[in-house]
């Protein structure tokens, strides 16, 4: 995809969301902060034990932060856990396929440090996305 395709992509994403919204039950839910601007995404999980059954994601933020959940989502439905739990940063980043400046890095990160902390119970660090 050339660079307008990826940007149109997110655009896309932004506009029409892939995913959103909750899970009532889930097996994990998890909800955090960009630290930066104080936006909020929350991303509920099922699973089978081993795959990813379903996955939504809730809450508000720039059009990066809401387009690369709505990637992410698209990413991680019906996948396996271990693959699930070994989606780097540079996994969602190439998806994204712009580049991210270091300021709007948190942004982009989001959903997937969301995602993690539900998997895992616990926020992890920037370092480990
Ligand atoms: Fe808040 Fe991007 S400015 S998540």
């Amino acid at each position: 995809m050339t660079d307008s395709l990826y940007r149109e992509a997110i655009l896309d994403h932004f506009r029409n969301p892939r995913n959103r919204g909750t899970l009532e039950p889930a097996d994990f839910t998890y909800e955090d902060v960009n630290p930066l601007c104080g936006d909020e995404i929350r991303v509920d999980v099922r699973t089978d034990g081993e795959n990813v059954t379903d996955v939504r994601f809730s809450g508000r933020g720039c059009a990066i932060s809401q387009a690369a959940a709505s990637i992410l989502m698209e990413m991680v439905d019906g996948r396996p856990l271990d693959e699930v739990k070994a989606i780097s940063r540079e996994d969602l980043l190439e998806e994204l396929g712009v580049p991210i400046s270091p300021a709007r890095m948190k942004c982009a990160m989001l959903g997937l440090k969301v995602l993690k902390a539900g998997i895992y119970g616990v926020p992890p660090s920037d370092d480990s996305l």
